[in-house]
């Protein structure tokens, strides 16, 4: 039995706790050191209040069914936090012998609110570059009006943070917000999910249905990855787009809506217009004002604050203490040119966070792939190093870090500016960064 017990908290996910009505701790999932940082072993067999504080076990102890209740937690760094404790008292004969407690975040009960109903605004939008503070005030300035908006930027940039943003910054602000990803649904679930659908309109429409645009009225509709909608549809989109009303699949009567809509896309619109995938009429009516958010690797001085950022997020979410990051791990991280833009480094922050035990994170630490990209680019790089070497030669001057200088005072130290002298030189901007850093040029 015990054995049975045993494993079955070694198969649980979540962090759970058996605790006998004594309050010491007969056994809990792995989970529960990662989030707490306590050695397992430790805490089995002693008291629970090693964890939660004495006032909150009294109430857990006299609990007589099933119940949530917040509990404050003693972390390592001896603040006190709030957590969602989910206490199950278990009866042995006939008597309450013991709880089962999980614990969770209340961050991630919120989450999951935020997910649902809580939209993003710009202070969501972390960045100091120029390019993402220059993107930002156009999306605020615009923000107001009801002008249609065309979001665009590569995967993972924070288009949909903008969208919800935009729409949090609006008049219909009190108004809903509809999203739909347009290459997320079946082509054949698409037109009656957009414009929904009346009963009997095909087999298994039982029931009249409203479609996104219905839903969305009075607020904003945002659809993502517009690039991937099915031209048939791009012809009845139009419609709605010039006549602000929808026709339900199988109806024949059309119906107002008042929508602003705010679509993205990852994709080259202008290529699909050109090879006929995008109607053009469509494009216009769309573009009206185009917002390109810049990828990662354009606004490197944005990766710091974003790995702080996210390294205090998931810290406190996994109740561990901010760590550092080592000299040649940041700076790989610094150079990698992030293809998966903030979602990636998101995950990547994530993994360190949870995977690193020791409070540094080094190379090591760090997720293999972006390793293996790293070796690659380096290689790539050294090349392209050799070969300038031999350009800043032929020019007859020697010293690399005046050169870079003299560039900088020339074109400027933001982004463009660096842009400009890495191609200058001849070199990627990453190269052009870690030249930066190594000659400690301000
Ligand atoms: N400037 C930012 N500051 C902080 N977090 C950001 C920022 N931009 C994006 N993120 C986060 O990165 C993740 C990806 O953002 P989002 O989903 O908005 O990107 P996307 O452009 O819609 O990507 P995709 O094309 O893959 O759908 C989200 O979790 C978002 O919260
Ligand atoms: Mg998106």
């Amino acid at each position: 039995m015990i054995e049975e017990v045993n494993s079955i908290f070694s198969f649980i996910q979540d962090p759970v706790l058996l605790v006998d009505v004594d309050g010491k701790i007969h056994n809990m999932s792995h989970r529960v050191s990662r989030f707490f940082n306590k050695i397992r072993n430790v805490l089995i067999g002693g008291p629970i209040t090693e964890i939660i504080s004495d006032s909150d076990w009294v109430r857990v102890k006299n609990m007589k069914k099933q119940q949530d209740l917040k509990v404050s937690v003693k972390l390592e760094t001896g603040d006190q936090k709030e957590y969602l404790a989910m206490v199950k008292p278990l009866v042995s004969n006939g008597e309450i012998a013991s709880f089962l407690i999980n614990v969770t975040p209340i961050m991630d009960s919120k989450k999951k609110v935020h997910e649902q109903r809580v939209l993003y605004t710009f202070n969501d939008v972390k960045g100091i570059s120029d390019s993402i503070q220059n993107v930002v005030d156009i999306a605020k300035r615009i923000a107001p009006s009801n002008t249609t908006v065309l979001l665009r930027g590569e995967s993972g940039t924070g288009k949909e943070i903008f969208a919800q943003a935009i729409h949090r910054e609006s008049h219909r602000k009190d108004g809903p917000f509809i999203a739909l990803n347009c290459a997320a649904i079946p082509e054949s679930l698409l037109e009656s999910e957009l414009f929904g659908h009346v009963k009997g309109a095909f087999t298994g429409s039982s029931a009249d249905k409203p479609g996104r645009f219905e839903l969305a009225n009075e607020g904003t509709i945002f659809l993502d990855e517009i690039g991937d909608l099915p031209l048939p549809l791009q012809s009845k989109l139009l419609r709605v787009v010039q006549e602000r009303k929808i026709e339900r699949v199988g109806d024949t009567k059309s119906t107002p809506v008042n929508v602003r809509i705010i679509t993205a896309t990852h994709r080259n619109l202008e290529k699909l217009v050109a090879n006929g995938q995008f109607r053009e009429d469509l494009y216009y009516r769309l573009n009206v004002i185009p917002i390109t958010i810049p990828p990662l690797r354009e606004r490197r001085e944005d990766i710091p604050i974003l790995i702080d950022y996210y390294m205090k997020k998931f810290s406190e979410e996994f109740f561990r203490s901010p760590k550092r990051i080592s000299e040649d791990a940041f700076e790989l991280l610094l150079s990698n040119l992030w293809p998966g833009n903030i979602r990636e480094l998101q995950n990547v922050v994530n993994h360190f966070v949870q995977l690193e035990i020791g409070d540094l994170v080094t190379i090591e630490s760090l997720p293999n792939y972006l390793k293996h990209v790293n070796e690659t680019e380096r290689r790539v790089e050294k090349e392209a190093a050799i070969n300038e070497k031999y350009s800043m030669k032929s020019s007859n001057r020697i010293n690399e870090k005046e050169i870079i200088i003299d560039l900088l005072d020339q074109y400027g130290r933001d982004t463009i500016g660096k842009k400009r002298v890495a191609s200058h030189l001849n070199i990627s901007l990453p190269t052009l960064y870690r030249r930066i850093s190594k000659f400690k040029i301000k």
